[in-house]
């Protein structure tokens, strides 16, 4: 399904389905990548729900992605943590795979935290290294594939929403500091989404380098696109999985099994850096 638009009484039934379940009114959302979700353990009193009890949320079909909400405390703040996300090579509309942003949206959250694995294209970046998103290339969007693209619901925000801070400036700057207080180096760079389910071949990494990416993956800019039409403030963080391959090669090849393993090394790392940085928000 390529297209398929939804109506504001629809992203409600799924906003008070979630509310029906827990009395937690959370705040700050988080969408945790492939091989991230051991971070959603951390949240304490929580309530869990299955994307398949919520109307019109999409469901996950890969392994790494759990599927489940987890709404509970985490360093002082009410989070919903999404466990797993979905993505549109999984056959969903990009409508589908941000509706969960939306919904976010309606339930009162104004910060999301964005987490992916991505591919290090950048030739400092080393597996297991966090960086910060400091903003991103639609490449899917330029082809397109832009979630906001059919009527705009003018309740979240306008037809041609402004991306020129994607990426918000403050959540930036106190992750930066937690990360230095924590004494742990956090690269930073440009993020660029493409459709998957492939890997990219060498020559796709020399143009994504050559048009200024530091890191590819499959997801996060449609999720982006929709919290910032929406107003709400996000934080982005990439695991680099693995680094991009940029000549053909008969003995190295990208596996989603070595994307799931360094998830590993990078998730204690992760979950102090977005605990730092939850602590460090103000109060509201
Ligand atoms: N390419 C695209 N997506 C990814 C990669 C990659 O190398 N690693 C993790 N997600």
């Amino acid at each position: 399904m390529c297209n398929e638009f939804f109506t504001l009484k629809e992203y409600d039934e799924a906003a008070q389905a979630i509310q029906g379940r827990t009395s937690h009114r959370p705040q700050i959302g988080l969408i945790l990548g492939s091989g991230l979700s051991p971070l959603a353990e951390e949240v304490a009193q929580a309530d869990v729900v299955p994307y398949s009890e919520i109307p019109h949320f999409p469901l996950s079909t890969i392994e790494g992605h759990a599927g489940k909400l987890i709404i509970g405390g985490l360093a002082g703040r009410t989070v919903m943590v999404m466990q797993g996300r979905t993505h549109y090579y999984e056959g969903y509309s990009m409508q589908r795979i941000t509706l969960p942003v939306r919904v976010m949206q309606l339930m009162g959250i104004h910060t999301l935290f964005v987490t992916n694995a991505a591919g290090g294209i950048n030739p400092a970046f080393r597996p297991g290294d966090l960086m910060l998103i400091t903003d991103h290339i639609n490449l899917v969007g330029m082809a397109g594939l832009n979630p906001l693209r059919g009527p705009n619901l003018d309740e979240f925000g306008p037809r041609f929403p402004d991306m020129s801070q994607a990426y918000d400036p403050t959540l930036q700057a106190t992750a930066r500091r937690v990360a230095a207080d924590l004494g742990f180096n956090l690269q930073e760079g440009v993020y660029t989404c493409l459709a998957g389910p492939s890997f990219e071949t060498p020559a796709d990494i020399h143009f994504l380098r050559a048009i200024g990416a530091d890191a590819v993956g499959m997801s996060t800019v449609p999720e982006v696109t929709v919290a910032q039409h929406g107003g709400t403030r996000v934080l982005g963080v990439s695991g680099i999985s693995n680094v991009a391959i940029t000549e053909p090669s008969q003995d190295r090849e990208t596996t989603h099994a070595e994307v799931l393993e360094a998830g590993k090394v990078i998730v204690p790392r992760l979950v102090r850096l977005l605990k730092g940085v939850l602590r460090e928000l103000p109060p509201v």
